[in-house]
């Protein structure tokens, strides 16, 4: 299925964030995950998630004092190490971030801080470290978007999919919520952290109920 994605700036509704750099990031990041499709097709799962991670960083942004374009930039190019490997994809996101950003000879600074930001978005036990305010939102708008019901479906149907028993989805959704528990932790912006609890709440709630009707219906 070939979807049409509206343009980044599109997503955020902010127009001051026409910014040359977050454009040429977004057509570049397109075309890659095209190439990496052997039916040409977008790679919809990590670009979808991306921008869904820059909607989330956008609303953080609105209570906390950082570099909007360094944050933006970061989440665009954070998983695209994800088409090549799932294991330490963290740092092949970095490695080809990095190739990308050179390309645009992007000032030397503004370039370490997006990377840095990459490279540390999925270091959760080295998070005794402290972050930067940018880092930091990189790694809530991560999270926030793990628990995001539109994950969690996914999750869902890709188990359903395969015509795996109501119970084992079940305990999936059991262990995911142990999971997102863990992380909780992690998140430091009071608005992230907010939206987090809340989510939690929602997806406690679902497992419930969930739950509730299995036992109802005996399946
Ligand atoms: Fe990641
Ligand atoms: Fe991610």
């Amino acid at each position: 299925m070939r979807i049409n994605i509206s343009t980044v700036i599109d997503v955020l509704d902010i127009k001051n964030d026409k910014t040359p750099l977050l454009e040429q990031l977004n057509s570049i990041v397109k075309k890659y995950l095209y190439k990496t499709d052997i039916e040409g097709r977008l790679d919809t799962r990590i670009y979808q998630h991306s921008l869904r991670t820059m909607k989330y960083a956008d609303k953080i942004l609105k209570k906390e004092k950082a570099d909007r374009e360094i944050v933006l930039s970061a989440l665009l190019l954070h998983d695209i190490g994800k088409t090549i490997t799932d294991q330490r994809h963290d740092i092949v996101s970095y490695k080809l971030a990095k190739e990308i950003l050179t390309k645009l000879e992007v000032d030397e600074n503004k370039k370490s801080k997006i990377l840095e930001c990459i490279l540390l978005h999925s270091s959760k036990p080295l998070n005794c470290l402290d972050l930067t305010i940018e880092q930091q939102i990189v790694m809530d708008a991560d999270i926030l978007d793990e628990i995001g019901v539109l994950t969690i479906t996914k999750y869902c149907i890709s188990k359903m999919n395969r015509n795996i028993d109501i119970n084992f989805i079940l305990k999936g959704l059991e262990d995911k919520y142990e999971e997102i528990e863990k992380e909780q932790m992690y998140l430091k912006t009071k608005y992230g952290l907010d939206l987090y609890i809340k989510k939690k709440k929602n997806l406690r709630s679902l497992i419930d109920n969930f739950k509730l009707e299995i036992e109802m219906f005996d399946f």
